[in-house]
């Protein structure tokens, strides 16, 4: 038992590493996400830290075991009213060349990312070709799953969706809902680990992103390690927005908070290149 708690440390640690997700302080969870994986290879919690270690595509095995994908489409209302009304109208400007750029920084089954593509839609602010959003996850089945744009009905991913919306960005197809095209075409999905150090040369520099309800699963070294990672891709004046639950105050990030009564949310110093037109990544 004792040796089973000094592998699972070790494992944690090594996740830890890996992508900053921190189980080193709740092992009888990862213990149980990882039991049946271990019994399918018949190894040890300690024989699994070297199987990991020689076989590196088992990390897309365990990722899928250790991450909470949980999200739905309208999450965190106030938040996406904040970014309709006071941010979206900043960049009107922006051209096919010069697109405004947004960053679903942890995008899971994809319902976040085709959230901001339809309130980019509905605003009627954009032509088409003007609004590019990257949305990464580090877990490989939910980015497929977000692909597709593919929903059960009946699932919980439409838990806060407007009646409005139903019509006008989903079309019916069977069991599912599937996401309009015009929403899909928006969205280039990338599988990426926010604690690579090589993120800056992954994601095009950003003018706005959302880093929402991922941050709680890290320590604060980690957390800075990716908000610092963030504040490098935004370009000057850009806008970072994270979870209800979450925040970097405290952290010297260098971001400056703006307060509005129903959210905060961070803003990057300094002005655009010009007031209302978008630089080029
Ligand atoms: C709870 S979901 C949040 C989804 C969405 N942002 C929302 O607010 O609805 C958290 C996501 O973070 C992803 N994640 C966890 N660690 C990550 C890392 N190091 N790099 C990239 N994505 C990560 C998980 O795979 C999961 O899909």
């Amino acid at each position: 038992m004792i040796a089973d708690e000094f592998a699972l440390m070790e494992l944690a640690g090594i996740i830890y590493d890996y992508c900053g997700i921190d189980y080193r302080k709740n092992l009888l969870s990862l213990k149980s996400k990882i039991k049946e994986r271990l019994n399918v290879l018949g190894l040890s919690p300690w024989e699994y830290c070297g199987y990991l270690r020689m076989e590196p595509k088992e990390w897309d095995v365990l990722i899928e075991l250790i991450t909470v994908n949980e999200t739905y489409f309208f999450r965190e209302e106030n938040i996406l009213e904040e970014f309709r009304k006071a941010i979206l109208p900043k960049y009107t400007e922006c051209t096919p060349e010069n697109p405004l750029r947004i960053w679903s920084a942890a995008c899971s089954t994809g319902e976040e990312p085709y959230t901001i593509g339809m309130l980019v839609e509905d605003s009627g602010l954009f032509r088409p070709g003007t609004v590019k959003i990257i949305a990464t996850d580090i877990n490989k089945k939910a980015l497929n799953k977000a692909k597709s744009g593919l929903y059960k009905k009946n699932s919980l991913s439409f838990r806060r969706t407007p009646d409005w919306a139903y019509s006008k960005f989903f079309v019916e197809l069977g069991e599912d809902y599937r996401v309009k095209d015009s929403i899909i075409e928006m969205v280039d999905f990338r599988h990426v680990n926010l604690l690579d150090n090589d993120i800056i040369n992954k994601i095009e520099k950003s003018d706005i992103v959302f880093c929402r309800n991922v941050l709680i699963y890290f320590d604060n070294n980690a957390i800075r390690k990716i908000v610092n990672a963030i504040y490098d891709i935004l370009k000057p004046g850009g806008y970072l927005f994270l979870g209800h639950a979450e925040t970097i105050t405290g952290l010297h990030t260098g971001f400056e908070v703006i307060y509005t009564p129903s959210v905060y949310y961070y803003r990057k110093g300094g002005t655009r290149h010009a007031a209302v037109r978008c630089t080029s990544g």
